[in-house]
């Protein structure tokens, strides 16, 4: 087969980052569709965004930005483009629109969900309001439009204790991630309890007996990916590599953020690799971003429990990623009254710096 000489230097450029990473047979195969979709890109005015979980070759091909959910929110809402595509999941591609009503949003898959978003509807937050009535809410950006178009104000991995901080309230109800709000109460110092909707009412179930800033009102949302490491497998991998760092996204249960040697945010766990000596580290979040700090960082071993791909950030590929510039698929829509609430919400957290 005979290729152009754009897909040569781009399967040259791909091959450069990650041979150690990605068979080459795949990186050939794929450098075609990343020539022709930074073709359209240009041709279309449009923006590419991609989250720091894409699999390698797209992540490291075709976004114009690339980031954690916080920055990709900040990219959203000053970008100039027509259209913006999301390499990312649904949720994410909401937030880009309720920020850009007049721009074209797209999504490569229809089917990259999250198993948080799905977790809470907007009827379950009125519930919860109208148990405790005045107590502010606080809403993880892995929610649908609907219901941060019931909070008071959003917030990410990457900012969580600061926005509760930032509410100057005693209570709060934190949603939907049972071991994100469990994380942020040990952080800012709440007793935490989950409250049981379904009638007859049950006693709240308490955890987590700190010293008492405040009092947080979870929900038992699961991150699908990050519930399932345990501090087994920190233990099993300091037996083996004693001088390990460990790094544990903070969906990650709040023993296993307590036995890591940091938790924050996917660009914070990026950062935290680039800027510390050590030789090797075990990546305890969606393994694609192993691969992509693996890449970028060389001369640093990344062990990583790979059993544990998200499978709505597998559904975006370079290939759908194609297809949704070609075709203006899938679009992206927020009914206007929850886009407007919803807004509100996200605009409240991005002010917060
Ligand atoms: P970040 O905001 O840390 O990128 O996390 C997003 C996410 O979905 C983690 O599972
Ligand atoms: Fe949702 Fe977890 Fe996948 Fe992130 S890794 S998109 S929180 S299911």
């Amino acid at each position: 087969m005979t290729i152009d000489t754009s897909t040569e230097a781009m399967y040259e450029k791909l091959k450069a980052m990650l041979s150690e990473v990605v068979p080459d047979v795949e990186l050939q195969y794929k450098a075609r569709f990343a020539v022709e979709i930074n073709r359209l890109k240009a041709e279309r005015n449009a923006v590419i965004l991609g989250h720091n979980y894409m699999e390698p070759a797209l992540y490291h091909s075709v976004p114009d930005f690339r980031g954690d959910s916080l920055e990709l929110s900040r990219k959203a809402a000053s970008t100039d483009k027509d259209i913006i595509v999301f390499c990312g999941v649904r949720f994410m591609a909401e937030t880009a629109k309720i920020l850009n009503p007049d721009k074209t949003v797209l999504i490569p898959s229809p089917r990259a969900g999250c198993s948080l978003a799905s977790s809470i509807t907007a009827a379950d937050v009125r519930a919860l309001k109208a148990r405790y009535p005045g107590v502010p809410v606080v809403t993880y950006i892995n929610t649908y439009a609907d219901v941060k178009a019931e909070t008071d104000i959003c917030c990410t991995s990457g900012n969580a204790a600061k926005v509760v901080e930032s509410l100057g309230a005693s209570s709060v109800i934190f949603l939907p991630d049972e071991y994100l709000a469990r994380n942020v109460a040990r952080e800012t110092g709440r007793h935490i309890i989950f409250p049981s909707l379904t009638p007859p009412a049950q006693p709240d179930t308490e955890l987590d007996i700190t010293p008492l800033r405040g009092e947080m009102i979870g929900w038992r949302g699961r991150c699908e990916v990050h519930e399932k490491y345990t501090v087994q497998d920190i233990i099993d991998v300091r037996e083996q590599y004693p001088d390990v760092v460990v790094l544990a996204h903070p969906e990650c249960s709040p023993e296993v953020t307590a036995a890591a040697d940091f938790s924050g945010s996917t660009a914070a766990m990026i950062r935290y690799v680039e800027q510390t000596r050590a030789p090797r580290y075990l990546l305890l979040t969606e393994c694609s971003m192993g691969d992509n700090i693996a890449a970028a960082n060389p001369d640093k071993e990344m062990l990583r429990l790979c059993s544990v791909r998200c499978p709505h950030m597998n559904e975006i590929t370079l290939q759908d990623t194609l297809k949704s510039l070609q075709l203006t698929r899938y679009v992206v829509e927020v009914p206007e009254e929850i886009r407007v609430k919803a807004y509100r919400s996200v605009q409240r957290m991005l002010a917060i710096g």
